[in-house]
């Protein structure tokens, strides 16, 4: 037996609860996994709270057992890619969606979906990475693929978990960083993660005008509609704007002006069905670039039971930073 956050639907009405669980009850909702993996660590992202609370319709197929990522140790494999003992990290894919995912200590997956861990990283480490570290990875490596080396780099959602690395990592890259948050009270946060300059995300948040003044060589957005809409707006000439999020909203009320005047580009960053080559180097990356002695600061150790609690506090984006949840305690 093994515990698992179970998400049940019973003529419409949500129930959601932890609950034990035995294998055969996994390998019968598991059709087409081949490698079984204790998992040792989960975390809370935001699409987790919206599929805890029955939010919005993240969760796909009933029952469910969420959680959009993991890490752990494979106990049995019939893949000739993974054997007893590996450790491995796991996100998307459409886990904690329309597969069984990482809030359970327990869990079956597609071969192909798992990446090794990265030495020097723990299965802990990736967690306190996780999604979140994992997507502002995939934003940094687009803007350096379009070929924007250096300059100020606008981060929105700033306190978020694609936010807190976000930061991170492009201050540590050589970016000047500059950390829009709602949260002022966590400027000091943002500075030791490495921000030059923490403003308030108030007047991105509001309607503003097709073209601003010209300010970022770069944007790493997870907030969406007016935010990105004025990040674009204030986007230097040839600058990139990477779209990883909808914190404030799904919309985007803007104009082709950035577009088709400054040679604005307008890049979205996926994490759950990013192909296997690239997610390999994102998290090797993150294994060279992440300051493991920095992750503590930007995480909180939760245990499974919490996770209910972790999910509807989330939705109000009162979280700082990671929440990682130790499926064993
Ligand atoms: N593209 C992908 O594959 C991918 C992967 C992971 C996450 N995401 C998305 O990226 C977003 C961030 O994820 P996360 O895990 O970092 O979530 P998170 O930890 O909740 O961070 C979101 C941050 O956005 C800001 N925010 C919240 N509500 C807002 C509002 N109404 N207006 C403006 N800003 C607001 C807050 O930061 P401040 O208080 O600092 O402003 C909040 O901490 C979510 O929309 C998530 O679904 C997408």
């Amino acid at each position: 037996m093994f515990k698992a956050i179970y998400l049940s639907k019973d003529n419409d009405t949500f129930k959601a609860d932890l609950r034990d669980l035995d294998d055969a009850a996994l390998e019968a909702n598991t059709p087409g996994a081949d490698v079984t993996v204790d998992i040792d660590f989960s975390t809370i992202n935001y699409k987790d709270g919206l599929a805890l609370t029955n939010k919005s319709p993240v969760v796909r197929k009933w029952p469910m057992v969420p959680g959009i990522d993991c890490a752990g140790t494979v106990v049995a494999s019939s893949s000739p890619g993974w054997a007893a003992g590996d450790k491995v990290v796991l996100n998307g894919w459409g886990v904690g969606e329309t597969a069984w995912g990482g809030l359970a200590q327990r869990g079956r997956f597609r071969s192909e979906w798992l990446v090794r861990v990265p030495a020097p990283l723990s299965t802990r480490d990736t967690m306190a990475i996780g999604t979140a570290g994992y997507t502002a990875m995939l934003a940094c490596m687009a803007i350096q693929d379009a070929g924007v080396n250096e300059g100020e780099v606008l981060v929105t959602g700033a306190s978020g978990g694609v936010g807190s690395f976000a930061v991170a990592i492009l201050a540590r890259r050589g970016y000047r960083v500059v950390a829009s948050t709602g949260k002022l009270q966590e400027a000091n946060y943002l500075q030791q993660l490495g921000a030059a300059e923490v403003i308030d995300r108030a007047p991105l948040s509001a309607a503003g005008k097709p073209l601003q003044k010209e300010r970022w060589a770069a944007v790493v957005d997870s907030v969406g509609s007016h935010t990105l809409a004025n990040a674009c707006a204030q986007t230097r000439y040839g600058g990139v704007v990477a779209a990883c999020g909808l914190a404030q909203g799904m919309d985007l009320p803007l104009t082709v002006a950035p577009f088709i005047l400054r040679g604005v580009r307008l890049v979205g960053i996926d994490s759950v069905m990013c192909p296997v080559e690239r997610r390999i180097e994102a998290w090797q990356r993150l294994a060279e670039d992440v300051d493991r002695s920095r992750l503590d600061t930007i995480t909180q150790g939760i245990a499974l039971a919490d996770s209910f609690d972790a999910a509807r506090k989330i939705l109000t984006g009162a979280v700082r930073g990671r929440l990682v949840v130790d499926v064993n305690r």
